[in-house]
């Protein structure tokens, strides 16, 4: 089989889409609302949702991996989350105060008793302002300009970590040390300049790399797993403790992605190891815009209003949603369910369940591919051999990756081709039957007819 011949059916299949898309990028640049949301020939336009099942506007219905890029850990339209939106509105009023609230400070204690480095927190409205506040703070507490960034890692999207997120090959420089790549036109060369790139996992390379440039570093920032799927070597998470701690450089978790998937208190009470500075989104907001800075209050302190009336002695952090009640309530509504007893372990084993289902079937069908991640995200590789640093994705066959991608869209599974495959409570043991079905039909398919 061949790619074209998939886009081919999806396109015939999907007449409605297609013709709303091409509406759509007339008005709205390149159809879509963010660049990632696109793939070829169109993407899929979606009218409704309903627990685990997207249902787009030609009426066909989808097992939902996407869960909008994992935030919807509680499914779609959770009746915990509508009760708790309810009583916002019937109780406070108002979506929002644009000042404080009762409820900014019962979510405030709650992630300060979850997550072990949290003294202090603030609100943001999405993860790419979390991480930007959270540099800006680490700037301020060190007083150097530089940010290391590891090869591959995703902090949203602004310019200091627009770099080397997806660098090509030839010009990303050795593994051992990388080259900030920006990953935008339009992206002030300063950034480039200023970053450091670091190789996720290298710890020889990291230790030589932070050492030599300590003095102009203020903070190294990472996902505890790279992309939400391939862990940190718990060692490595130690030593990078260790010795940012002692070069006095700012250590940041982004857990926008891991922060209530890996467990409950995140990557950090996973691996045991406290970050100085964290960013939070997605699961935290209950399916509402939401980001979170949390951390150490010597650092946090150094926004604080009480600090100093003159400008030049506070880190600057407004948003005029902030906090805003609708996030919260949501959010703190998803962390009650979470907590309950055994609740986000049955997500965990539903994970687990499907990634064996998935491991198995392509073993029977003799197929290279293979299940990683930890916790409630995996992703499916296309490659039998073992990925631990960003460069080893290059094994990847994309090409098998996407012509599944199609035929599990035809058989009614969802999670955008190439994109990784995030679960919710509302994807129970039908959920997971029917995926496994589709990967069957899809995974018979391809070796019935191989790709060529
Ligand atoms: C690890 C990580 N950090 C930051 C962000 C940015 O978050 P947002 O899309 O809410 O700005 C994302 C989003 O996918 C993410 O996965």
């Amino acid at each position: 089989m061949k790619i074209s011949s998939l886009q081919h059916t999806f396109q015939e299949n999907r007449p409605n889409s297609a013709s709303f898309f091409e509406q759509a990028k007339h008005s709205m640049t390149g159809g879509v609302n963010g660049n990632l949301r696109y793939f070829a020939p169109f993407p899929i336009i979606f009218e409704k949702a309903k627990n685990a099942t997207l249902i787009d506007v030609d009426g066909h219905p989808y097992v939902d991996y996407l869960l909008s890029y994992g935030a919807l850990m509680l499914g779609h339209a959770h009746p915990d989350i509508l009760k708790a939106v309810e009583r916002v509105w019937s109780e406070q009023g108002t979506s929002s105060f644009g000042a404080t609230h009762p409820l900014e400070l019962e979510m405030a204690e709650e992630l300060i008793t979850l997550f072990p480095s949290f003294d202090q927190i603030r609100f943001t409205n999405s993860g790419l302002e979390a991480t930007l506040f959270s540099l800006r703070l680490a700037m301020a507490a060190t007083g150097r300009t530089h940010v290391a960034k590891f090869e591959g890692h995703y902090h949203g999207a602004h310019d200091h970590v627009l770099q080397s997120v997806n660098p090509e090959a030839h010009a990303a420089g050795a593994s051992e040390e990388p080259m900030a790549v920006p990953d935008s036109l339009g992206s002030p060369d300063y950034y480039r300049q200023h970053s450091v790139i670091l190789p996720f996992n290298d710890w020889n390379a990291c230790e030589r790399i932070l050492t030599d440039r300590a003095q102009e570093i203020a903070a190294v920032i990472m996902e505890p797993m790279l992309s939400g799927y391939i862990a940190a070597d718990p060692q490595f998470m130690k030593n990078l403790r260790e010795l940012t701690t002692q070069l006095g450089i700012i250590l940041i978790f982004d857990e926008v992605k891991t922060g209530f998937r890996i467990e409950v208190g995140g990557a950090q009470t996973y691996y045991g190891v406290e970050p100085d500075l964290t960013a939070l989104g997605k699961v935290v907001g209950g399916g509402f815009p939401i980001g979170i800075v949390g951390g150490k209050q010597s650092v946090m302190e150094l926004a604080s209003p009480l600090r100093s009336n003159k400008k030049t002695e506070v880190v600057f952090h407004s948003g005029t949603f902030n906090g805003n009640p609708l996030s919260i309530a949501a959010g703190l509504a998803t962390i009650r369910y979470l907590k309950q007893p055994g609740r986000f372990d049955q997500i965990v084993q539903h994970t687990h369940e499907l990634r064996s289902g998935i491991d198995a079937l392509a073993k029977q069908y003799e197929l290279p591919l293979q299940t990683i991640g930890i916790g409630t995200i995996f992703n499916v590789l296309t490659t039998e051999k073992t990925v631990q640093h960003y460069r080893d994705l290059g094994a990847n066959h994309n090409q098998l990756r996407l012509a599944l991608d199609y035929l599990l869209m035809e058989n009614g599974v969802y999670s955008k081709p190439l994109n990784r495959f995030s679960l919710s409570a509302a994807h129970g043991p039908d959920e997971i039957k029917a995926t496994l079905d589709a990967f069957e039909k899809s995974m018979a398919a391809l070796k019935k007819d191989p790709l060529v």
